[in-house]
């Protein structure tokens, strides 16, 4: 990140208003660097060290956003879409251009999604060499056993050059309708469906209920979202340090 941008890109960033809109704040002088009114919006900034202002509210820089969303069923996990709702779509708020999902769920696929304009840290969390945990409830049709388990212990086929990795299955209920929880350490495409084809069953229900060191705040339902916290930031790129 450049130490000096222009006034008008730092607050268009900061989404105090389109470019246009933060021009025209310019001109009616309500904008001040270090208690002075800016004239021009190519005015340069140092972002670590003026102090912005709109009509008197301070305007702090920041550089990366990470966001937790409840992801709701009925939203694909893209930026942008030309017929489906996005969970873009969802973040109504200083909303940043640069935000992204880090990884997808599919469309039918509830919970945890990281939503952040950090492309290093994403990066880092979804390599496939990074084998990062990722924890799933779900609902099955049929009775999910133990052999189950030891299958996807061992690793199963879903048609790809190799065996899964280890999964660890744990069978909270074994009934007509299973429940269960599984953790995976890759994020092969529909790859928690895949794997129970595998043994012929079927995933009637899919939520990520952890990514890595974050869990799905219990305080958030499907469609809301919230900052992480500074220990999660701190939690997150510790992962990625490993
Ligand atoms: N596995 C799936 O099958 N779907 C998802 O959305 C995530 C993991």
């Amino acid at each position: 990140m450049k130490e000096e941008i222009r006034i008008d890109k730092y607050l268009a960033d900061m989404s105090v208003g389109t470019r246009s809109q933060v021009k025209q704040m310019i001109r009616k002088g309500i904008v001040t660097v270090n208690g002075e009114t800016v004239k021009k919006p190519e005015q340069k900034v140092r972002i670590q060290h003026d102090r912005v202002a709109v009509s008197g509210r301070d305007i702090a820089f920041e550089n990366e956003v990470y966001l937790m969303l409840y992801k709701p069923a009925g939203v694909v996990s893209a930026t942008k879409d030309p017929r489906e709702k996005t969970v873009l779509d969802l973040i109504q708020d200083k909303k940043r251009k640069d935000l992204f999902p880090a990884g997808r769920l599919d469309k039918d696929t509830e919970g945890l999604l990281l939503l952040t304009n950090d492309g290093k840290l994403a990066h880092e969390m979804l390599s496939p060499k990074k084998h990062v945990d990722k924890v799933y409830f779900a609902l099955i049709q049929g009775k999910v056993t133990t052999q189950d388990q030891e299958a996807f212990r061992q690793g199963v086929d879903i048609g790809e050059d190799k065996l899964t990795l280890p999964a660890d299955l744990n069978i909270l209920k074994s009934d007509d309708v299973s429940e269960i929880e599984i953790t995976i350490r890759e994020g092969k495409f529909h790859q928690i469906k895949r794997m129970f084809e595998a043994v012929n069953k079927k995933v009637i229900y899919l939520r990520r209920i952890s990514f890595g060191p974050l869990e799905l705040d219990p305080a958030l339902h499907p469609g809301e979202y919230r900052k992480l916290t500074e220990e999660e930031i701190r939690l997150i790129k510790g992962e990625t340090n490993e």
